[in-house]
């Protein structure tokens, strides 16, 4: 088939990387990237260090506001997509790249492949939740990476299409684990941050989300990151530029303790992650890579799409929104000072992680006849 892949944020390039081999191997793929994101640290690094392709269209629609945004990207995606006729769109995710994409696709009648289908956080608050919402009603392909996505969408009528296939990000994290677990690593990237850097004796943090780039919502978390951090405990904060800008306007301080970075490389992010004490995030992305690679992690959110992976991490994974007494209680439970060292060597020392196999199950579900499809 000739399939149209749509990406535009960090997260996206990630889980393009773990399906592009497989697709182009079996598909003719046109890559297209939307520009959502277009830092250095937050897009272009990517394409090197995950061996992505360069994309054939760069539509530059990154910044402004939701409805700018999204229809920089409608008018960008349009006249390739009338151009090139795909057989498919392909979207991941949930964000105002995967909405773009989905509604130029059904709106020229092309068949849209979704990667992440049926995740519900059940918050309309939340951008992403109505970008999912949109993006699985116009889906052709439905590609669930859990048990409770596939019950999402049968709740909401949607049955034909859809395909329990894994988590595409697991696959992609299972691939390069090998490649973080020498603690050594660390040495490297504290010389790099100049941040004193041990396995189990600093914390390691990303926050982004839009409800917590609020006033009250950001003086919450960064109490939590202060109260967190010390002289021989640090907090190594990767700071999404869109959070930095917000902290700016507001003059949120974090404290000495608390160092902020720029954002840090996949590998980076996942050796950072496996080595440290804890982790506090309201990321997707990094939860479910906590929880994958048994590091205690605090969400700081109060919902989560990722109902299994807090399931299966047994109690290592904990929502705990911006409570700061639930988050330094749950802190001082999950990474007690004393053992934290011991528990992070033996992590990563005892690592073993499976792919899911979710690209595979994607490949195959392309190749299924789409009868009684919507
Ligand atoms: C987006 C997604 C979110 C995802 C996140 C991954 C939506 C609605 N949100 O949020 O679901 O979890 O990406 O990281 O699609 N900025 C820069 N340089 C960049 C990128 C962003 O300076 O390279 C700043 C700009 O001020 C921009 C702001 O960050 O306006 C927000 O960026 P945007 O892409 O709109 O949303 P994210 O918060 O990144
Ligand atoms: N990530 C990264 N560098 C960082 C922070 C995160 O490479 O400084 C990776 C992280 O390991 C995960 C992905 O980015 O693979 C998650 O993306 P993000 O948090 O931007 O978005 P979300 O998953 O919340 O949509």
């Amino acid at each position: 088939m000739k399939i149209v892949s749509v990406v535009g944020t960090r997260p996206q390039l990630i889980k393009a990387a773990a399906l592009q081999p497989a697709l182009r191997a079996r598909h003719d793929e046109l890559f297209i990237d939307t520009g959502q994101h277009w830092d250095e640290s937050m897009a272009g690094a990517f394409f090197a260090e995950l061996g992505l392709a360069r994309p054939d269209h760069a539509l530059g629609a990154g910044g402004g506001s939701h409805a700018e945004q999204t229809a920089a990207m409608l008018r960008g995606l349009e006249p390739i997509l009338l151009e090139t006729r795909p057989d498919a769109v392909l979207v991941y995710g949930d964000t105002n790249s995967t909405l773009a994409g989905s509604l130029a696709a059904a709106k020229l009648g092309i068949p849209v492949a979704h990667v992440e289908a049926g995740l519900r956080s059940f918050d309309r608050r939340m951008p992403e939740e109505l970008n999912r919402i949109v993006s699985d009603h116009l889906a052709t392909w439905l590609f669930a990476p859990t048990a409770t996505a596939v019950a999402n969408l049968r709740h909401e009528g949607i049955e034909a299409g859809v395909a329990l296939v894994g988590d595409l990000m697991q696959d992609l994290a299972a691939r390069v684990s090998a490649e973080v677990r020498d603690p050594r690593l660390l040495e490297g990237i504290a010389s790099r941050l100049g941040v004193p850097l041990a396995p189990g004796e600093y914390l390691f943090a990303t926050v982004h989300r839009q409800e917590n780039r609020e006033p009250a919502a950001m003086r919450a978390w960064a109490s939590i990151l202060r109260g967190a951090s010390s002289m021989d405990r640090p907090v190594v904060l990767a700071l999404h530029p869109g959070t930095r800008v917000a902290m700016e306007r507001e003059g949120i301080d974090l404290g000495r303790e608390v160092a902020i970075v720029e954002p840090q490389g996949y590998r980076t992010s996942l050796a950072l992650q496996l080595h440290a004490a804890a982790v506090l995030t309201d990321s997707g992305g990094v939860q479910r890579e906590a929880a994958w690679l048994g590091v205690p992690c605090l969400v700081l959110r109060s919902t989560t799409e990722w109902a299994e992976a807090v399931a299966s991490s047994t109690g290592q994974v904990v929502i705990v929104g911006v409570d700061h007494a639930l988050a330094s209680d749950t802190l001082a439970r999950l990474a007690p000072r004393a053992a934290a060292p011991r528990s992070a060597a033996a992590r990563a020392a005892g690592l073993e992680l499976a792919s899911a196999g979710a690209a595979a199950a994607i490949l195959a579900a392309l190749d299924e006849p789409l009868a009684g499809s919507r």
